[in-house]
């Protein structure tokens, strides 16, 4: 199925000024890389839920996107007036060739990066690199996209069932989630989206809070 500009909002949404983006197969996505995609709405969602977490007077806050994929919710962050940087790490090169051409479709300004990275004054810096801890404060958000299959359980190409979705355990390389989650406790928020059936093993000393969105995600908030 090849996305039309009829339902090409429903991953990727309208640009900033309402008009929609001319989004091409091979260059902004691959039907592989929209199966693990946030969906415009999804995301829009996700930020929302964010936003309503955090105090308006502090804002703007910075993102720190572990796992941008090809920008689903990048796009959607950057596009949001209340977040002041984004700072996107992704491994794969296709993917975050992708991400950076859906930031240039959006006319959102970005640094790419393949070396360890330094600040960048860009809104958005693409990291091509596998997640490495950042310094935090308290006006950093932290946000968890991670793969939801076990990486033994590829299925190149293929399409992922509820069941192929892990439900604990999964790792961003050799990080646990719970890992992340203690070296982002500088963080204001850490939000995570996990598989429905996902659990996670609670630390003490954090405050955890679940929404679901539409049986089809669970985002877990932990709020300073
Ligand atoms: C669920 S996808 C993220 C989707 C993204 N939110 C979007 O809307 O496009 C997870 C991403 O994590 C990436 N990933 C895998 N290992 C990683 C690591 N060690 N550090 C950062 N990202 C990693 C994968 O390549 C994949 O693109």
């Amino acid at each position: 199925m090849a996305i039309t500009q009829k339902n090409s909002c429903h991953y990727f949404g309208p640009r900033h000024d309402g008009s929609k983006p001319a989004i091409k197969h091979g260059i902004h996505y691959t039907m592989e890389t929209l199966r693990y995609m946030t969906p415009y709405l999804y995301s829009k969602k996700i930020i929302d839920l964010i936003l309503k977490r955090i105090p308006i007077n502090k804002q703007p806050f910075d993102v720190i996107e572990t796992s941008g994929g090809i920008g689903g919710d990048t796009l959607t962050f950057a596009q949001s007036p209340y977040f002041n940087r984004i700072l996107s790490f992704e491994p794969k090169h296709d993917r975050a060739m992708m991400l950076c051409n859906n930031l240039r479709e959006y006319r959102i300004p970005f640094a790419f990066q393949k070396e360890p990275f330094e600040k960048t004054k860009a809104k958005v810096t693409v990291v091509r690199r596998p997640f490495e801890t950042v310094a935090l404060n308290s006006q950093s958000i932290v946000y968890i996209d991670p793969p939801w299959a076990s990486p033994d359980n590829p299925k190149p190409g293929a399409y992922l069932n509820k069941t192929d979705f892990m439900t604990q355990n999964i790792k961003l390389g050799d990080d646990t989630l719970e890992d992340l989650i203690d070296s982002s406790k500088a963080a204001r928020l850490i939000a995570l989206k996990l598989p429905l059936a996902y659990k996670i093993k609670k630390r003490a000393g954090f405050n955890y809070e679940k929404v679901l969105l539409r049986n089809k995600m669970k985002i877990i908030f932990i709020i300073k």
